[in-house]
Order: structure tokens, then C-alpha cells, then sequence
């Protein structure tokens, strides 16, 4: 196995411990509730935050154990994004993770409540990070406003309002791009640079928001000639949906082009860190060649 193979799966593997002790202790009534949570969660998912999150915590010297919490936050908050993307008055997709989505198996008012106990589980969570001191303050407070209004919520609500909008150019994508899916890719570095009192802050930051960038932008890549088998969620939405992509705006192969000139500059912001960013190196490759 490659060295960035077995880095990738020992923090997946300790990550998956994390949420399985989650799981495990997740006692709440009626069971439905507890079930469509643990039924996303544990559906399967890359983990590619909690990773990205451990290999800054190791670039950084930042025990493991202290990003924990914040890495459980953040997936929850994501599986969360994703149950509520999925809905029939979102993206209306059927599959996740290479199972029925949520709303499928549960009914879409359940699905909107394990989303709704997904996101409020980590504010708790987080919230109670924040007793340990003021460094866990900021580190919460950067995760939600990625999260928010000014992120996720932000930008999925962007790409709502921009489907079949023939308007629709490079600018608003850069927001669409940036704010449902890069910053909650950049969390995950802020957060640990955080916790070592703000080394590598803003270059992090920037790297995170690009590679974040660099992710949304071979998922839309992915969804025009990606195989259901290999991403375990369907193909073809965006153009029947008709969302904003890079797809859409510049066709295929511009939009492969524009791929390849973000993971250079991904590759040049890494450049401004010092220390081993070898494992970051090679996610931007495997971020800019994936197939799942
Ligand atoms: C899917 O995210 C949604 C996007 C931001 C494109 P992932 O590709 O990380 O999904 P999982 O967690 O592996 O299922
Ligand atoms: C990202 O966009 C979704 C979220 C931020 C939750 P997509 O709608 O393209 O993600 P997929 O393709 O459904 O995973
Ligand atoms: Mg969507
Ligand atoms: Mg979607
Ligand atoms: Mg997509």
C-alpha cells in the first residue's frame, strides 16, 4: 500500500472509532429518531474531513484526541447536509453512500428531523469542546460559520436559487463552490491550526478553500461521467436538475481544464507551508483524478 493509502486509512480507521462509540451511546426516543441518524452516518462516506482533519492535527503536533470532538461535529454537520441535499425539494436523489438516501427509508419528515438532530448533536458537542478553553471557542465558532449562513446553508441555498438560471456565470459558481462545499473542507484545517495557536492560519485557510473548490468541482465532473457503481449516488442530476456547474458553464473539457489549473495553485499554496506536506500534496491529486 502507498504511504498515502495507509495514512488515509489509519485516520479513516481511528475516525470510524470515534463514530462508532458515538453510535453506540446514541440513546434517544422513539428509536426511528436514533435510527435514520445512525442510518446515514454509518452508510459509508470517504470520512475526507475527519482525515484532512487528522493529517493537519499531525502536521501541527496537535494531539488526536483533541480533535476528537470537532471531527465527529464536522461529519455529523455534513451527513446532515447531505440528508437534507437529497430531499425531493432539493437535489430529489434516491441514492447515498451506495444505499436508498434517508428520505427513502424513512419518510422526508423524518429525514429533515435526523438532519435537523445531526446538526443540533454537534452544536452540543462542540458547545461542550468550548469548557476546555478559548482556543475551543474559535475552533467551534469557525466550524458553525462554515456550516451557516456564511457557508454551507449559504451556498446551498445559492445553488437553489441558480437552478435553470441561464444567468448563471463564473462569479456566482465561485460562491456556489466556495461556500456549499469548500468551507466545510476548510474547517477541517482551520481547526487544528486553532488548537496550535494559529500556525499556518491563513495558509491553510486558503488551501482549504481551494482543494474545497478543486472537490465540488470533480464532483460535478463525477456526476456527468462518473459510473453509480463506483460514486454510490446517481449520475446525470445536475443537467436534469439544471444546477449551476462548471459542467454546465464551460462544457467537459473546460471544465476539466479549470480542474487541473486548481490543483496546481492548490499545489502552490503548499509550498508556503513548511514541514512534511506530503500527504496534502497527494490529496490534490487524488481529490483531482477521482472516480468516487
Ligand atoms: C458529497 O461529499 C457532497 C459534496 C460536497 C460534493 P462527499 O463526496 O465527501 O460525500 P461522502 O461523505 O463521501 O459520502
Ligand atoms: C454538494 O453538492 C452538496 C452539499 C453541500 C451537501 P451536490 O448536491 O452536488 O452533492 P451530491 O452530488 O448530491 O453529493
Ligand atoms: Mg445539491
Ligand atoms: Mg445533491
Ligand atoms: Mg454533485
Amino acid at each position: 500500500m502507498s504511504d498515502f493509502n495507509e495514512r488515509f486509512s489509519q485516520y479513516a480507521a481511528e475516525f470510524e472509532a470515534v463514530l462508532e462509540s458515538f453510535c453506540s451511546k446514541l440513546d434517544c426516543r422513539p428509536q426511528i429518531l436514533a435510527d435514520s441518524m445512525k442510518y446515514s452516518l454509518t452508510a459509508g462516506g470517504k470520512r475526507v474531513r475527519p482525515v484532512m482533519m487528522y493529517a493537519a492535527g499531525g502536521l501541527l503536533s496537535v494531539p488526536r484526541e483533541e480533535l476528537d470532538n470537532f471531527a465527529l461535529a464536522t461529519e455529523l454537520i455534513h451527513t446532515y447536509s447531505l440528508i437534507h441535499d437529497d430531499l425531493p425539494e432539493m437535489d430529489n436523489d434516491d441514492f447515498r453512500r451506495g444505499k436508498p438516501s434517508n428520505h427513502v427509508v424513512f419518510g422526508a419528515g423524518n429525514a429533515v428531523l435526523a438532519g435537523d438532530a445531526l446538526l443540533t448533536t454537534a452544536c452540543s458537542m462542540l458547545v461542550r469542546e468550548c469548557y476546555k478553553g478559548a482556543a475551543q471557542i474559535s475552533a467551534a465558532e469557525f466550524l458553525l460559520d462554515c456550516a451557516g449562513i456564511y457557508g454551507m446553508i449559504g451556498g446551498q441555498s445559492a445553488d437553489l436559487l441558480h437552478e435553470n438560471d441561464p444567468t448563471c456565470d463564473e462569479k456566482t459558481l465561485g460562491f456556489i463552490y466556495l461556500n456549499k462545499t469548500a468551507k466545510m473542507l476548510t474547517a477541517p484545517l482551520v481547526i487544528p491550526s486553532v488548537l496550535a495557536g494559529g500556525k499556518y492560519y491563513s495558509e491553510l485557510k486558503l488551501f482549504g478553500e481551494n482543494i474545497g473548490a478543486l472537490f465540488q468541482l470533480t464532483d460535478d465532473i463525477l456526476d456527468f461521467k462518473g459510473d453509480f457503481s463506483e460514486l454510490g449516488k446517481s449520475t446525470g442530476k445536475d443537467e436534469r436538475e439544471g444546477k449551476c456547474t462548471a459542467v454546465a458553464l464551460f462544457g467537459a473539457d473546460g471544465a476539466e481544464l479549470r480542474a487541473d489549473m486548481l490543483g496546481d495553485k492548490c499545489l502552490k499554496i503548499l509550498e508556503g507551508i513548511e514541514g512534511d506536506v506530503s500527504f496534502f500534496k497527494e490529496l490534490v491529486m487524488r481529490v483531482r483524478t477521482r472516480r468516487a
